[in-house]
């Protein structure tokens, strides 16, 4: 069952480099330069006209969600908007034929996430699904998806799910740019860019033993502070639920510009800061955010850049990654936060596959 792991969330981080693969299979052309998604191809032209995105999810799939903002407005120069599900469906949200909504859900069953969905369906709006599980019932309600293909996912907290989300969004992304707003050649390099994340995340996880031994150093903690910028921003607000949800350690994830606007009041030496330093273009001011954090006593884990010699003398611990393009960094920087996460539970004897309070499948408000 858990094919030799001892949990299936552990199985599931571990799967990742081949779940990419199968997220990619048939869809990524690299040699072509397109994307083929057979399950929008009828629809691609609408979305390509469409006024404005709007993306609909909860929890993890919100996290995604907020990946694909990012990466549709910067390939595609569609505007995009990010909601939360249990808002939108309430707010009386201003939405129109013109408008696409896009609705994320690993499990295909959210409540608030289906509700959402048929909001924006009585608004006229054409709503498109990225979804796990075939057949659920937001893939059987959108007018036209495509599907993650991750495999069941059994441990609460989600995974494989997510790094197949945001797969799926750049495909869209580059799907919705073609012909549009990026050349033949830049289209052929963000392919190859993609289609090298499942060697760089199996590297990735041959980090395992050196995260477990950070995991130690912190396991007792009782707050976390994961800060990133741009593309990482997300990944900082996505660690931070991982830890929450499994360790029962509070955690907040900010954009790491945020932190002299509030949260640095909180820093001293029991506040460790998860920075996520990669090579970008905000590598710079990310540097300045960690100092910001050292002068003050915190302790800094950082994620950075192979080859970075710059963090090091500045953070405690560092976890280094494969060097990629900003657009690719989500894929690869969550990879670290899972399994650190994932460490600190375990080591505090936490049922990791089955959190306290949690449920697999949201299908009540
Ligand atoms: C986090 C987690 C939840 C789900 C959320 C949405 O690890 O599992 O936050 O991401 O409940 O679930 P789906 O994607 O099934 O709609």
């Amino acid at each position: 069952e858990k094919g030799g792991y001892e949990h299936f969330m552990l199985k599931e981080i571990f799967e990742q480099p081949d779940v990419m693969h199968d997220v990619m299979r048939g869809r990524v052309r690299t040699e072509e330069g397109r994307v083929v998604l057979g399950g929008i191809e009828d629809y691609l032209d609408r979305l390509k006209q469409a006024r404005r995105i709007v993306i609909c999810a909860c929890g993890t799939s919100w996290h995604a969600g907020l990946i694909g903002e990012y990466l549709i407005e910067d390939f595609a120069r569609i505007p995009v908007e990010v909601d939360y599900a249990s808002e939108f469906r309430y707010r009386n949200p201003i939405i129109g034929p013109d408008d696409v909504v896009i609705v994320i859900s690993q499990s295909g069953e959210t409540a608030d996430t289906l509700a959402a969905l048929r909001a924006a369906k009585e608004k006229g709006a054409m709503v498109m699904g990225i979804c796990n599980v075939v057949g659920s019932t937001i893939a059987r309600e959108t007018m036209c998806g495509i599907y993650t293909h991750a495999g069941p996912e059994v441990g609460v907290a989600s995974t494989k799910a997510f790094t197949a989300q945001v797969i799926v969004l750049y495909m869209l992304a580059l799907a919705l740019s073609k012909g549009r707003t990026i050349s033949h050649d830049e289209m052929r390099l963000s392919l190859k860019e993609l289609s090298k994340v499942p060697e760089h995340a199996a590297k990735i996880l041959e980090l395992d033993s050196q995260i477990q031994q950070i995991a130690d150093d912190y396991k007792d903690a009782r707050n976390f502070l994961y800060l990133g910028r741009g593309y990482n921003f997300p990944v900082a607000l996505e660690g931070a639920l991982k830890l929450k949800e499994i360790s029962y350690i509070h955690a907040e994830g900010y954009p790491a510009a945020e932190m002299k606007h509030g949260p640095i009041a909180l820093i001293d030496e029991d506040m460790p800061v998860v920075v996520i330093a990669t090579r970008d273009s905000s590598y710079q001011k990310i540097l300045s955010n960690i100092e910001e954090v050292r002068s003050r006593k915190g302790r800094v884990i950082a994620i950075a850049s192979e080859g970075d010699t710059e963090v090091a003398r500045l953070a405690e611990h560092v976890i280094y990654i494969p060097q990629a393009s900003a657009q690719i960094m989500p894929l690869l920087t969550v990879i670290p936060l899972q399994l650190l996460s994932y460490h600190i539970a375990t080591l505090r004897g936490c049922n990791v596959d089955r959190p306290r309070n949690l449920a697999k499948s949201v299908t009540v408000e």
